[in-house]
């Protein structure tokens, strides 16, 4: 593992990875830093580790990743903002993510709804995003990020969906450097989202998907919903046109529906 001084090293941010807590093995870094912000812990906080037991990923599900080769850690925000962008917030990270993958392996990524990072069609960065409220004010958002670096292997189960770095370049990357990167590049962008707006994030986000004017399948807790993907709403949510007129929807899975 990295130490902490290590990967504050060069860092110049005034926000993200000010403080870095490390592990070499830990339940979630999602849990442990909802337990550090639940006590007063400053925002751009960073629990970072090697390996994860219980990690979290979205819809419920688990994240697995094998131990020293990814990047898997979470940092906490406390932003200024009404309750209708919070949902938003996955966006910024998704953005963020994508500028750093980018600015370090000179790919293009593609950014899928809500919050996925692709390289070449398949998943290379899982975000889970976690909000808690008091008197339904923000107090903070924890935002984990697990990003596939060199892992070379991938289950059965995940291997036709999921890739890494190394995986489609050919070659190891040095997780310092794309931590480090990843750190400035939502630093860039928190610039605005903490005043409340979005314009940065949701262009560069949007810069990076394809979905919209394609026919998606959107799947949750085993519904499907078919339609054409029309635009991101205002408070985040994805408009889809169906048979049965506009909806709205804010979880679940998108594939692109096979035209026949
Ligand atoms: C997803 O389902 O795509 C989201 C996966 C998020 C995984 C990361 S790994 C670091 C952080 N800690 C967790 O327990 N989960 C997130």
């Amino acid at each position: 593992m990295y130490s902490k001084e290590e990967l504050q090293s060069g860092l110049n941010t005034h926000i993200f990875g000010k403080k870095i807590f490390t592990y070499e093995s830990i339940d979630s870094t999602n849990a442990c830093a909802k337990t550090l912000a639940s006590t007063g812990a400053e925002e751009g906080t960073v629990v970072i580790a090697e390996y994860q037991t219980a990690g979290r990923g979205r819809l419920g599900r688990t994240w697995q990743a094998e131990s020293g080769s990814n990047l898997l850690f979470s940092t906490i925000i406390r932003p200024t903002l009404e309750i209708n962008k919070i949902g938003l917030l996955p966006f910024f990270a998704a953005a963020g993510v994508a500028l750093a993958l980018e600015t370090v392996t000179g790919a293009h990524c593609e950014c899928k709804w809500p919050n996925d990072v692709l390289l070449n069609g398949k998943k290379c960065c899982g975000i889970l995003l976690e909000s808690s409220f008091q008197h339904n004010v923000l107090d903070y958002a924890i935002i984990g990020i697990g990003v596939n670096v060199n892992q070379k292997l991938f289950s059965e189960e995940l291997k036709d969906r999921a890739t890494s770095l190394s995986q489609e370049y050919g070659k190891e990357f040095d997780r310092r450097k794309i931590f480090q990167q990843i750190m400035k590049s939502l630093e860039l962008l928190y610039a605005e989202v903490k005043t409340g707006k979005f314009e940065v994030t949701l262009h560069e986000w949007k810069a990076r998907t394809k979905m919209f004017g394609k026919q998606v399948t959107l799947t949750q807790a085993g519904e499907h919903l078919h339609g054409r993907a029309m635009s991101l709403s205002a408070d985040g949510g994805l408009v889809l046109a169906t048979p049965d007129g506009q909806r709205v929807c804010y979880a679940g899975d998108v594939t692109f529906t096979m035209q026949s």
